[in-house]
């Protein structure tokens, strides 16, 4: 696991917001208030597949790898870099984590505990809507690469 640092500044604030266009000024102090800064070392697994959650992220620099299991062989499903979230499937669902999230080098992740992000949620729709419109198509796009199989 890697270390927590900084607070989230503006910048920050920025890419997050971006994300949740959807949230008041209140909803985005909320979300930046239970938000930390975590830098990832090479390698390192953020989250796997099959195994409980309870944080959502937002990559603040570099990029992590997507993969899922496929019978028995490791299959890529994306590579997702800056101001991309990721963790929202089993935040949204209370399933397991549909997939393995991977650092690539050592970004550095916002991190935001489930609890903070779904009490936002609860006021604002839009911005669950948002998520969820992702997690399906994320889904979606996965079982599409499994069907297509390689
Ligand atoms: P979650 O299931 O909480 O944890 C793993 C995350 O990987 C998942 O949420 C999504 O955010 C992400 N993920 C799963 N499948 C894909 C995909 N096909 N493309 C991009 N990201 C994905």
């Amino acid at each position: 696991m890697g270390s927590e640092v900084a607070a989230l500044d503006q910048e920050e604030l920025a890419k997050v917001s971006r994300l949740f266009e959807a949230l008041d000024a209140a909803g985005r102090h909320a979300l930046l208030g239970a938000a930390k800064h975590r830098q990832c070392s090479a390698g390192e697994v953020i989250c796997r597949e099959g195994e409980h959650g309870d944080e959502f992220y937002v990559v603040s620099t570099g990029q992590v790898r997507v993969t899922a299991d496929d019978m028995g062989k490791e299959r890529e499903l994306a590579i997702l870099g800056v101001g991309t979230f990721f963790g929202e499937i089993a935040m949204l669902s209370g399933q397991p984590r549909a997939a393995t999230v991977t650092a690539i080098g050592e970004p550095v992740l916002i991190v935001f505990p489930f609890s903070a992000v779904r009490a936002v949620l609860q006021d604002h729709p839009k911005a669950r809507e948002v998520l969820t419109r992702a997690g399906v198509q994320r889904a979606e796009e996965t079982l599409q690469k499994m069907l297509a199989g390689s």
